[in-house]
């Protein structure tokens, strides 16, 4: 529902092309702000941002790799041409196509172009961003950074080491934001996703994804913007430095929970 809270507000998402980043620009946009959408992909971030404007919004469609510094220049003064400002930087821009996931696997397997891809997509690329968008916020008073985490940054799995950490180290960054410019205004946190699934997965693996959350279903684009307009609107504006988890509880039950929950079922009981 639009609020309007965005109202007179520009806010760039990056890898808005597709997936999360796509339903992000579209809910900001929802709430009142101009959108840039930012993509590598231009053709993806031009239908986005035509989508928008057809519907009478305000939308400006970029191509730029964030992991490069001139592209990311480039992009930070096309939407300061564009529309005078920018309040809200999303950092939502990953890399995760599928060859990209078949290659960043197990540490010992791991292809080293995949690793280093993905450090420079998922982590330099946040910081070139955030970099050249933060003397823009503090010659206007302040903004609001945000930074797309996950919970593979947060606890061990099988495979996407670059992947995970990469987010791992992500959560450091809007710590330091809120350090070191909070006092003018600008505010950085981070939304540690779950899984709101944007790639195919074999409806066996979405089922233990099922089961690992707090809530009766996976959770969906929508979920996710929402925390992200809530990050980027006054209403949070007591709110940085931190990390938002939105994952549905899949982060917040003991390992044991599922099985136990599984053996419960078998006795035919509910719980001890
Ligand atoms: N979908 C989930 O369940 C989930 C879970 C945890 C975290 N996340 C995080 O949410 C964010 C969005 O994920 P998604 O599932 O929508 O992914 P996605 O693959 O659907 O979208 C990623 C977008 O980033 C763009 N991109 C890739 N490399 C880029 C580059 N170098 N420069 C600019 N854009 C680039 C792609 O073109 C694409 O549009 C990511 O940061 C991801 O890590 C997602």
């Amino acid at each position: 529902m639009s609020s309007g809270k965005l109202a007179g507000r520009v806010a760039i998402v990056t890898g808005a092309g597709h997936g999360l980043g796509a339903e992000c620009v579209r809910v900001l946009s929802e709430h009142g702000a101009s959108v840039a959408v930012a993509d590598i992909d231009f053709e993806a971030a031009s239908q986005v941002a035509e989508s928008l404007e057809a519907e009478g919004r305000a939308a400006l469609a970029v191509r730029a790799d964030v992991s490069s510094e001139e592209d990311v220049t480039a992009m930070i003064a096309k939407v300061k041409t564009r529309f005078g400002r920018i309040d809200v930087l999303h950092n939502n821009a990953a890399v995760l196509n599928a060859d990209q996931r078949q290659r960043d696997r197990d540490l010992a397997n791991l292809d080293m172009d995949a690793f280093d891809r993905a450090i420079a997509v998922n982590l330099r690329g946040a910081v070139l961003c955030t970099k050249h968008v933060i003397p823009l916020m503090l010659e206007q008073g302040g903004g609001s950074i945000i930074f797309a985490t996950s919970g593979l940054g947060m606890q061990g799995d099988m495979s996407l080491s670059g992947y995970a950490t990469s987010k791992a180290a992500l959560l450091m960054l809007p710590k330091l934001v809120a350090a070191q410019y909070g006092k003018q205004g600008i505010r950085g946190n981070a939304v540690q996703i779950g899984l709101a699934p944007q790639h195919p997965m074999p409806e066996a693996l979405l089922e233990i994804m099922r089961d690992n959350h707090c809530t009766p279903e996976l959770g969906t684009p929508r979920q996710i913007a929402d925390v992200v307009a809530f990050l980027a609107s006054d209403e949070s504006s007591f709110v940085t430095g931190t990390t938002l988890v939105a994952d549905g509880g899949f982060g917040s039950h003991t390992p044991s929970l599922v099985p136990m929950r599984k053996l419960f079922e078998a006795m035919g009981r509910s719980s001890m």
